[in-house]
């Protein structure tokens, strides 16, 4: 999704920028570029693709100043271009925006009936022309923005740069993620602490509804009644390092093989693996007295809500509800009274889950979230956070982040059936004994010489791939063709094992490859039926499974994949291993764009 950086200085802006904005690109954009103000004038320089174009593009033409803003675009309105990538310049303001001006038309015709001429398609183009006009109005830079606010509506983190006040910056934030950070005789502004430690690692946070006048020496911040307003600054944790993809090709490859390391980790910051000791954050409630536990997320993040639903459900009694986070408001879900909601986000930032968690909150919901990033907005919002501790995902498809949430969620679950009188101490230690000797398991799959780069050569030759799963593992097949969708273009879905027959079997023709999910675990005879039914129609069977499963279903699968055997309740944890590993071979084999792939963004900061 967009990102955007902003300097103050007394030295030159540009580089510092660039640099920024390649520690945003994980974020995923199609267009970038950078203004800055010299000799009371706007300079801009952009490109559309990736950064390498932009650094090209300034190669050709330097832009130079002690004030400058930047921006990577992720396309909402209008097609990625130059014309429409920002920053967007009217007479002597320049702005770079991310989020959407829900009221942008309107604004356009009103523009367009004193004159103004739009040239480009998106929905940022008004804003540079509004605070144009209104400074050609006479309106000082406070002024303006007062009056730009009050007119704009929708989602926006802005910065906004004008020729004739070299010396001041302004942002305003709303629902979009805004930072600033404090250096000495200069100011930094970024979409996130990631875009500016290596920069200052002194951060904060804007609200929503604040906005701010910022110089080199000081950032003046209002909040929505105009009043001047203090935010907190903070040692910010996000590294100063430039993340490298070490020995690995891509950041997704390396991300897969940290799991067992950040699994270990994750694991090792609950629970005691000698003891077995889980010790969890305070809770502003009884998990013995909960009636019930509401989960809402987007995307992986929204499968690994699945997985612990069964979790929740089974080992410590709860009524689980699992929602889709740009469902869940929209639907006047029925929320008791003392519940709690637990939201799951790696980035922390996803919008359509921070707008469900503002929701829940609304509605009297002890709000707990699971994040990846600890400074995030969800997080700062929550009454009590859980962290996943995979360090900094930098692929857009989620895989550490995902197992280590599944990690956290099920450590969870098994405390509170301990609390509930659902589980006996002796039955919690079973698990968080398996639970510590997993990221061996990980590791051994990871170094087993199983023969991924077959399967994925004939995977990637194919128009449909489906993914079967049952019980616990039924979110596993839907994250599996999540997986291979995001990253291979390939058309992908994942079902309920025992659904197939009830429509999507109409699918099967022969060759079309159903990857199985099939741990021999209590679900194991009804999900071979379904797999000879698959079988039957022409299928070639992937099958991922343990010694047992395969000694039963070997004959009828033309790969297969054999894991290690495990507890049946950790099978989604080891089993995402091999569905992602699937994916990221195919990809490769296909020669797509692993760690970017097209029309995705990380954090997904619009509705
Ligand atoms: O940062 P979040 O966990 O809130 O992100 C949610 C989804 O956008 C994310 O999981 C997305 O589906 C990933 N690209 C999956 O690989």
């Amino acid at each position: 999704m967009c990102g955007i950086v902003g300097i103050i200085s007394t030295q030159s802006v540009t580089k510092r920028i660039l640099t920024s904005l390649k520690r945003l690109e994980y974020r995923g954009y199609d267009s970038a570029g950078i203004s800055a103000i010299k000799n009371r004038k706007i300079e801009r320089c952009r490109a559309a693709g990736k950064l390498s174009n932009l650094e090209q593009a300034l190669v050709k033409q330097p832009i130079s100043g002690s004030i400058g803003i930047g921006h990577t675009r992720w396309a909402t309105h209008g097609v990625p271009s130059i014309e429409n990538a920002h920053p967007h310049v009217s007479g002597q303001v320049a702005v770079v925006h991310n989020g959407i001006i829900e009221n942008y038309q309107q604004l356009k015709e009103e523009l367009a009936n004193d004159g103004v001429t739009m040239q480009t398609e998106t929905d940022t183009e008004v804003v540079a022309h509004l605070a144009n006009a209104y400074l050609q109005a006479g309106m000082q830079p406070k002024e303006m923005m007062q009056a730009l606010l009050s007119k704009i509506q929708g989602a926006f983190a802005l910065l906004i740069m004008m020729a004739q006040h070299p010396d001041t910056l302004l942002a305003a934030r709303k629902y979009s993620p805004l930072a600033i950070a404090y250096g000495d005789d200069e100011m930094f502004l970024g979409s996130d602490a990631l875009a500016l430690a290596h920069l200052s690692r002194k951060i904060s946070y804007f609200e929503d509804g604040d906005w701010a006048i910022i110089t080199k020496d000081e950032a003046k911040i209002f909040n929505l009644k105009n009043e001047i307003v203090e935010r907190p600054s903070k040692i910010t944790d996000a590294s100063n390092k430039t993340p490298d993809k070490g020995k690995y090709a891509h950041y997704m490859e390396k991300e897969i093989n940290e799991q067992p390391e950040v699994i270990g980790y994750t694991f090792a910051s609950y629970c005691s693996p000698t003891t077995g000791k889980i010790t969890l954050p305070k809770f502003k409630f009884c998990p013995s007295e909960l009636p019930k536990l509401t989960i809402v997320a987007a995307g992986t993040s929204f499968y690994a809500g699945m997985v612990a639903k069964y979790w929740f459900e089974n080992l410590a009694r709860i009524p689980t509800e699992v929602d889709i986070a740009s469902e869940f408001r929209y639907r006047n879900p029925v929320l008791i009274k003392n519940g709690a909601a637990l939201f799951i986000s790696q980035s922390g930032e996803s919008l359509d889950t921070l707008m469900a968690q503002r929701y829940a909150k609304e509605n009297g919901q002890n709000i707990i979230s699971l994040v990846n990033v600890p400074e995030s907005t969800i997080a700062r919002e929550s009454d009590t956070v859980l962290k996943t501790l995979a360090g900094p995902e930098i692929s857009v498809a989620s895989t550490k982040a995902f197992t280590t949430q599944l990690v956290t969620l099920l450590t969870m679950a098994v405390h509170w059936g301990e609390l509930r009188g659902v589980l006996s101490d002796r039955e919690a230690k079973k698990i968080t004994d398996n639970l510590a000797n997993l990221p061996s398991l990980l590791a051994r799959v990871l170094s087993d010489d199983l023969d991924w780069i077959g399967a994925s050569s004939e995977l990637a030759l194919s128009q449909d791939v489906i993914y079967l799963g049952r019980g616990v593992n039924f979110p596993i097949a839907l994250e599996g063709a999540l997986k291979l969708k995001e990253i291979s273009y390939i058309h992908a879905e994942g079902y309920a094992a025992g659904e197939m027959k009830h429509g999507p079997i109409a699918l099967l023709e022969r060759g079309v490859p159903v990857v199985m999910v099939a741990p021999h675990d209590e679900w194991f005879e009804k999900t071979s039926s379904n797999l000879k039914e698959a079988l039957a129609r022409g299928a070639r069977v992937v099958l991922l499974s343990d010694d047992k499963g395969i000694e039963k279903l070997h004959e009828a699968a033309t790969w297969i994949f054999r894991m290690p055997r495990v507890h049946p309740i950790l099978t989604p944890i080891l089993y995402s291993l091999p569905v992602q590993l699937l994916a990221y071979h195919t990809a490769k084999e296909k020669g797509t764009e692993i760690d970017q792939p097209r029309n995705l963004a990380k954090s997904v900061t619009v509705e």
